[in-house]
């Protein structure tokens, strides 16, 4: 390691504490990142959101070895983050630094807070016997669930009840970086010629089998490092989420409701296979400016296609819905997003145990406000990041129950995560409106 890249990692650490006290406190990484780094360059913007990964994957572990090392709680909260922070890198299964170098800038980091500063020998102490005691210390800690898998206990029991013979493997693939995998713009050109510009560049991935447009990287890259990503080539998107437009068959022509869109991943790919009318909805006025902003780079809609972007409240069809029926429906619904932690290892500290409960009945709305928009002979497509029940099989069951005229389709149901090719957690379910209702 370089003495300037040693000379940040304090900074880094600090950084990363920060970002890990605004999830503590309810706040999305994805909300605090960039709040808390205007200013800051690529380097440290990077550093910190990694670090704070990290940190956010042993949280439960940390928060147990911190209880262990110091009963009463430090203060100011800036302090009791930055230990956090230290104690969670430290006692990773693969430490990212070595550990004098983690401790040593961990004590530095404390001078960068007028809270902190005075604590300095403390932290030095309880890091250093950290050091010393690690494997007793693990030992003590690890029969509670939050501290063993890193999850809240209400997620690990809900699990473990779910799913009894996977939970576990699904626990542990939660703490694995996910690869970065692409979606070839089948516009563009075909997976095979994209793969090519790939290796012309020195960089190289892996073509699963299915979905026909995904390529898995051999290692992340920023976007702006892929070939033609600014002039449309390829998207960012899960294998998982890759399987929405071929479920959902769209043909030219016909009319297709995309009615949670935003950031319009799956909306793009809709309109990558076929000339169709999509109406992409979202509520969020912010977020539904990223779709036009992705059709925008990926040339879309192509001639013969069309596609119109609302700020709208799907659950409400009085306020936005010409009354013409659609042909299909993608119902890509809000949800507890439990099928991607490994990409969002905050997610599982933010949500509460009744969230589950309340997302399953807005997905219920939103099925219910949407099903009459679907024509005779129609498909809607109902999909979740999730891997909780609730928001999967179980609320796909109940819909099947109260319409008889929906008729289940052949579709992948519930994908746990890490199932090949490298997928997200995701689930799908598929409904045919019964011609003759
Ligand atoms: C899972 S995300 C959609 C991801 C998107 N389909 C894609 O592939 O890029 C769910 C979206 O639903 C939106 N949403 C939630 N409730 C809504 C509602 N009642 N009406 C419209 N949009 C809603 C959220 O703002 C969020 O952008």
């Amino acid at each position: 390691m370089t003495a300037s890249a040693r000379r940040a990692l304090h900074r880094d650490l600090r950084a990363a504490a920060d970002l890990v006290g605004c999830v503590l406190d309810g706040e999305s990484l994805g909300s605090a990142l960039p709040r808390l780094s205007s200013g800051w360059d690529a380097a440290a913007r990077g550093a910190a959101q990694a670090l704070s990964f990290d940190a956010l994957r042993g949280l439960g572990r940390a928060r147990a070895l911190r209880d262990a090392l110091h009963p009463k709680r430090l203060k100011p909260a800036a302090l009791d983050h930055l230990l956090l922070v230290a104690i969670a890198l430290l006692s990773a299964p693969e430490a990212p630094y070595p550990a004098h170098t983690l401790v040593s800038e961990a004590v530095h980091a404390c001078a960068l807070h007028p809270g902190t500063r005075a604590a300095r020998g403390l932290v030095n102490a309880l890091l250093r016997r950290l050091l010393h005691e690690r494997d007793a210390l693990l030992q003590g800690v690890l029969d509670d669930d939050e501290a063993r898998w890193n999850h809240p206990r209400w997620w690990v029991e809900r699990l473990r009840a779910a799913y009894p013979r996977d939970w576990a493997a699904m626990l542990e693939q939660a703490q694995q970086r996910p690869p970065l995998a692409l979606r070839v713009n089948a516009r563009w050109g075909t997976r095979d010629a994209y793969l090519a510009l790939l290796r012309a560049q020195a960089l190289d991935a892996e073509a699963p089998p299915d979905p026909p447009q995904a390529l898995l990287m051999q290692r992340a890259v920023p976007v702006h490092r892929l070939p033609g990503f600014g002039d449309g080539a390829v998207s960012v998107q899960d294998c998982a989420a890759q399987r929405s437009a071929a479920l959902l068959d769209v043909r030219a022509g016909m009319r297709v409701l995309d009615a949670c869109a935003a950031p319009g991943g799956k909306a793009a790919h809709i309109l990558e296979l076929a000339d169709c009318a999509l109406l992409a909805l979202d509520h969020d006025a912010a977020r539904a400016a990223r779709i036009g902003d992705n059709l925008h780079r990926l040339r879309l809609p192509a001639a013969g296609g069309s596609a119109q972007v609302r700020v709208a409240d799907s659950a409400r069809p009085d306020t936005w819905w010409d009354g013409r029926a659609f042909d299909r429906i993608l119902l890509d619904a809000p949800c507890s997003a439990s099928g991607i932690v490994r990409r969002h290892p905050d997610i599982r500290w933010l949500r509460q145990p009744g969230d589950i409960d309340a997302l399953a009945a807005r997905q219920r709305t939103l099925l219910d406000a949407l099903w009459p928009l679907l024509a005779p002979g129609g498909r809607l497509l109902y999909a979740t990041c999730s891997v909780f029940p609730e928001e999967g099989a179980g609320q796909a069951a109940d819909f099947a129950r109260r319409r008889p005229d929906a008729l289940a389709l052949e579709a992948p149901g519930q994908i746990l995560p890490g199932t090949p090719p490298a997928q997200d957690g995701f689930f799908y379910a598929l409904f045919a409106k019964r011609a003759d209702a």
